[in-house]
């Protein structure tokens, strides 16, 4: 094997090494020697993420419960169903951060503030949906910015966010449908 080609290959430890490391500092449980990010960075950023999931917990609850009008049943059970998975969301971010040592940041002072979603101030049905609709584009975007960011350095955290990215798209495209059967027009 040339030079090149040799370097052009990821490096692979051998099993005793892997074995040795694993054995040393294990009070930091699944970040290792091969973790590449800055653990205290991604922490950070994380609790981030989990604001940002939690104030879309709280604004799709609202909207379930308050949203009222003709033709809003169907937009309520919509509503509701997405609650329920940005909790989800929530608790993924939340495990994550707590394998990572750190603590998941519920203290619901300055929530808002760490968090890139709005909660909103949305009374009628159509301006609640758009409202959503415009949170979840900033997930989307937020999102997808991290995926690169992450890169090699956590596979994991990036996997993570990868899955809820997915589903963010999903509800992005769910709010644009209902806004569009609602309005007649596409607003955005
Ligand atoms: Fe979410
Ligand atoms: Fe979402």
């Amino acid at each position: 094997m040339d030079k090149d080609n040799a370097n052009s290959k990821p490096f692979l430890t051998d099993v005793q090494t892997l074995r040795e490391r694993a054995r040393k500092n294990i009070e930091t449980g699944g970040v290792t020697f091969t973790y590449k990010g800055d653990v205290k960075k991604t922490i950070d950023i994380l609790q981030a993420v989990l604001a940002t999931e939690i104030v879309c917990v709280l604004r799709y609850t609202m909207h379930a419960v308050a949203a009222t009008g003709i033709s809003s049943e169907g937009v309520k059970a919509e509503f509701a169903q997405h609650a329920k998975e940005e909790q989800e969301h929530m608790h993924r971010v939340a495990e994550r951060i707590n394998q990572l040592g750190g603590k998941p940041d519920f203290n619901p002072q300055g929530l808002a503030t760490r968090s890139a979603s709005e909660y909103g101030s949305a009374d009628k049905l159509i301006d609640m949906i758009q409202e959503n609709l415009i949170a979840e584009r900033i997930a989307v975007d937020h999102y997808r910015e991290l995926i690169r960011y992450f890169g090699d350095d956590d596979p994991a955290t990036r996997t993570m966010l990868q899955g809820i990215l997915s589903v963010e798209e999903e509800h992005a495209n769910d709010m644009h449908d209902l806004l569009v059967a609602h309005q007649g027009r596409p607003m955005l």
